[in-house]
């Protein structure tokens, strides 16, 4: 289910559309750049927007992997995989990563702390390989240098749910 603010920005992304079957790829893209994800309750909403069978919005958004159907997690780190990146060894740096989190590309963690994508391009190739994580850009990665760029994203989730937790505690108490 999603939230009220969530419906509010679907609303106003359908609002600002016609009713036309054109606009299927359009929506998906403006509201997942909102939500940060395609809930099916959004997938629904559309096809009934559109007047399309929801499973053709289904298809559609299935068939680009650039659409995502679960949130993202707290940290979304990316691996630039274009040819610069490629060439100076970006697959390595996404194994590492993949290792290192314990999930595959695509993928979001269980609790919900780490996902990791690939990405075309980014646009800075002289710094290849590139990992991107969240607005920071780690430049001329290696394997070896993975574990080391993690460690602050690793504490503040332990930090926070160690502060969950006391909250958790103080409530109860
Ligand atoms: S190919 Fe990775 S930044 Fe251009």
């Amino acid at each position: 289910m999603i939230g009220t603010k969530e419906k509010e920005q679907l609303i106003e992304t359908l609002s600002s559309h016609s009713k036309e079957r054109k606009n299927l790829i359009p929506l998906l893209q403006e509201i997942q750049a909102k939500l940060g994800y395609l809930p099916k309750e959004v997938m629904q909403e559309i096809a009934n927007f559109l007047g399309i069978p929801e499973v053709e919005v289904y298809g559609v958004a299935t068939f680009y992997n650039q659409f995502r159907f679960l949130p993202l997690g707290k940290h979304y780190i990316r691996v630039c995989l274009g040819t610069a990146c490629h060439l100076a060894g970006g697959k390595l740096i996404l194994e590492a990563l993949e290792r290192e989190l314990g999930i595959k590309v695509g993928e979001t963690s269980e609790d919900g702390e780490f996902s990791l994508e690939r990405v075309a391009c980014v646009g800075c190739c002289m710094l290849a390989p590139v990992m991107i994580a969240g607005d920071n850009i780690y430049p001329k990665m290696t394997p070896f240098k993975v574990e080391e760029a993690l460690i602050p994203y690793k504490q503040e989730s332990k930090k926070e749910s160690s502060n969950e937790g006391k909250l958790g505690n103080t409530s109860k108490a």
